[in-house]
């Protein structure tokens, strides 16, 4: 099964995460870029998050949509901002054809769990196959293959 790893990552972490999981799981990797890049202080980025939460905001993006026809199984990673994903995951999500796709969200964060906003994604994509979540803060080896 093909499998592609999309990731979004301000400050590196989550990117450490996602070349992690594309490289045991063999799966090819795609960074989500945002038009307008989050480069700015934690605090202000707080308030950009909530601001973009708040008024559903899927902001533009600079990158290719990658053709997800090739694959099976994708596998989603981003920092939790704010107890959600940031919008401009969404904004890929929304461009991607989910359909029947196996899915599952990776997270990296302070302290929070991917299990809520995982569950708000299936909500709002309920066409793709989703699978449990994985939470990515010093994630081994041994748990990303036991994954998906
Ligand atoms: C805008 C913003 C909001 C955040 N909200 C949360 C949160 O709700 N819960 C949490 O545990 N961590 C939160 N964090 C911490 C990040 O999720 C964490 O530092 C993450 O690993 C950063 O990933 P990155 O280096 O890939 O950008 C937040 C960070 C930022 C910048």
């Amino acid at each position: 099964m093909a499998a592609l790893v999309i990731y979004f990552s301000q400050t590196g972490t989550t990117k450490a995460a996602a070349e992690k999981i594309a490289g045991l799981k063999k799966a090819d990797l795609v960074e989500i870029k945002p038009e307008r890049p989050y480069e700015m202080s934690y605090g202000k980025t707080v308030l950009t998050s909530m601001k973009e939460i708040f008024t559903k905001a899927r902001p533009e993006l600079a990158m290719e949509i990658p053709d997800v026809q090739k694959y099976d199984r994708l596998m989603i990673g981003f920092p939790v901002w704010c107890g959600a994903a940031p919008n401009v995951v969404l904004t890929l999500l929304d461009a991607l054809d989910l359909n029947g796709k196996h899915a599952a969200v990776f997270t990296t964060s302070g302290a929070t769990k991917p299990t809520k906003l995982a569950v708000k994604l299936k909500k709002m994509y309920p066409e793709a196959r989703w699978h449990k979540p994985l939470n990515a803060n010093g994630v081994t080896e041994e748990e990303i293959r036991n994954w998906m």
